[in-house]
């Protein structure tokens, strides 16, 4: 699913109109009946459709039409200044006219209170209210009338669906203009808007729903902003296929560098998370003194010490990924261990935890080496890596993410409600994952997931968006039995669902 802004859509309707010649009332139309198929019509019979004069407005007086002709109970207030009404929804309005659907004014000049009480006893006779007041064309605070109508929807409410965007919201930024319409469902067209995106504006926008208005694919994908939400079908897609042909070698062989003394589970689980995401050989660094006890837990995988720098070289140099960071300490001796297996890999690396900890003030290590590194901080992490409050990085983690991977050529994947996956041009949003998986060692799974389906083979950035959504895949199905997921109840799960998604 796209990622937009106001800008996109505006930039999207204009290409179509001027370069493609489709009439802006055609889109228009498509909108309207792609829109009305989620007005759950099996359900109710008695709609009112609050309308504003611009585009937004248009949809809603189209909607209407589509409702009253499929025999249901229709009842329009239109607000707005008329002599501002733009061409087609003057053209849908007249429509309404001459078919003698019920149609009220507030003008936003005149005296309203008999029609904004009449609205009030409409909200209480009806079943569903249609919000088609702003759509992404809302630019300031709403004020007046317009306040007063989204404050009676919201304090008489009924079910309020939102046509694109509730109306009150900045479809771009997500900012509340004053007052907000609290719609129990969005029905928003083409692209997911950047707005929804923000936490605060997840009690306005209710259940959202992306339709299409049948503007060609190949069109929106040359102007889209190259944001998106991961789909199931995306990470079906890039899950590479085993084949009868297939042996080990052909599943990629990593190295994890996890884990210290009182740390073990990390090291245990990033492993352990690599083998069940299908590599065909994986081998753990670890200090030696926990290695017996990680040998005996992890079965299938092998285990190396720092003081066998000769094989610690030979797995550096042969390995398809390597993942680096969890459990192994703040330290000097983190730090100097990192620059090492950067110096001598060329590999892609991911790097987390303590290895993002050692970098807080050695960001530029990075800058010197070829390979492709991923990081995979959550808030706190982000905020030591970056300098900035986590306060600010939640205002704007899109931008942050997306800031910092450029600057320093790296893939980020920013942990948290919506993980977010950036090389600083590309960015998607992961939709899976709840707050049942909020406990320690899930960010050592992902690690081990990561650094499985990257060594893998899999296209890099593509092998990080697909284990964000498999690991909180996962954890959703978990979830709906258990009160806590663990890390290795993930990872138990993991072959059975890869097996679900290798189509
Ligand atoms: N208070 C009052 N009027 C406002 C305010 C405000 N704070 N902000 C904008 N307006 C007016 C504008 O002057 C314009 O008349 O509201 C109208 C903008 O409404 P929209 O319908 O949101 O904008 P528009 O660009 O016409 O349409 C975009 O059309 O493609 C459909 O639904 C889709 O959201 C999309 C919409």
């Amino acid at each position: 699913m796209r990622i937009g802004t106001s800008m996109s859509t505006k930039r999207l309707d204009e290409v179509c109109v001027n370069e493609y010649k489709i009439p802006l009332i055609v889109m228009m139309e498509n909108a309207i009946l792609s829109a009305i198929k989620h007005l759950d019509m099996d359900l109710y019979d008695k709609y009112i459709v609050v309308s504003g004069v611009g585009n937004n407005g248009g949809d809603g007086l189209g909607i209407a039409r589509q409702l009253k002709a499929r025999g249901k109970d229709v009842k329009v207030f239109v607000v707005g200044s008329m002599e501002k009404i733009t061409p087609c929804s003057k053209t849908n309005l007249d429509i309404l006219k001459a078919m003698n659907i019920s149609c009220r004014t507030l003008d936003i000049k005149g005296e309203n209170i008999n029609i904004l009480e009449e609205l009030k006893t409409s909200i209480k006779n009806s079943d569903v209210l249609v919000d088609c007041i702003f759509g992404t064309g809302l630019e300031r605070e709403v004020k007046g009338v317009f306040k007063d109508i989204i404050n009676i929807i919201n304090t008489n409410k009924n079910l309020v669906y939102s046509i694109d965007v509730p109306s009150g919201i900045n479809a771009t930024t997500g900012e509340i203009l004053g007052v907000c319409i609290k719609a129990d469902k969005t029905i928003s067209f083409e692209f997911y808007k950047r707005g929804f995106l923000k936490y605060e504006t997840k009690e306005y926008i209710g259940d959202v729903v992306v339709e299409h208005v049948g503007i060609p694919e190949h069109i929106i994908k040359k102007y889209d902003d190259n944001e998106y939400i991961t789909s199931i079908d995306f990470v079906k897609g890039n899950i590479k296929s085993k084949n009868k042909f297939s042996f080990k070698n052909n599943f990629g062989k990593v190295t994890i560098f996890a884990g210290s003394k009182g740390f073990s589970g990390a090291a245990f689980i990033a492993s352990e998370a690599a083998i069940k995401s299908g590599s065909g050989l994986v081998t753990l660094v670890c200090d030696e003194d926990i290695q017996d006890i990680i040998s005996s837990k992890v079965s299938e995988g092998m285990t190396a010490n720092y003081k066998e720098e000769n094989r610690i070289n030979k797995l550096i140099e042969t390995s398809s990924a390597i993942g680096f960071g969890c459990g192994m300490g703040d330290n000097k001796l983190t730090l100097e261990r990192l620059e090492y297996v950067l110096n001598k890999s060329n590999c892609p690396m991911i790097i987390d935890a303590d290895g993002l900890n050692v970098l807080k003030n050695n960001i530029n290590i990075l800058k010197k080496c070829e390979n492709r590194i991923i990081i995979t901080p959550h808030l706190g992490e982000m905020s030591r890596l970056t300098g900035k409050s986590i306060s600010y990085i939640k205002e704007n983690r899109l931008d942050v993410a997306k800031e910092f991977a450029k600057e320093n050529n790296i893939i980020v994947l920013l942990k948290g409600y919506e993980t977010i996956i950036t090389d600083g041009n590309i960015l998607y949003i992961n939709p899976t994952g709840n707050s049942a998986m909020a406990n320690g060692g899930m960010g050592d799974c992902l690690l081990g997931m990561i650094t499985s389906f990257i060594g893998q083979g899999l296209e890099i950035f593509n092998a990080v968006v697909c284990a964000a959504y498999i690991h909180g895949y996962i954890g959703d199905i978990l979830s709906k039995k258990l009160y806590t997921v663990n890390a290795t109840q993930i990872i138990n799960e993991i072959p059975s669902i890869m097996n679900e998604f290798d189509i």
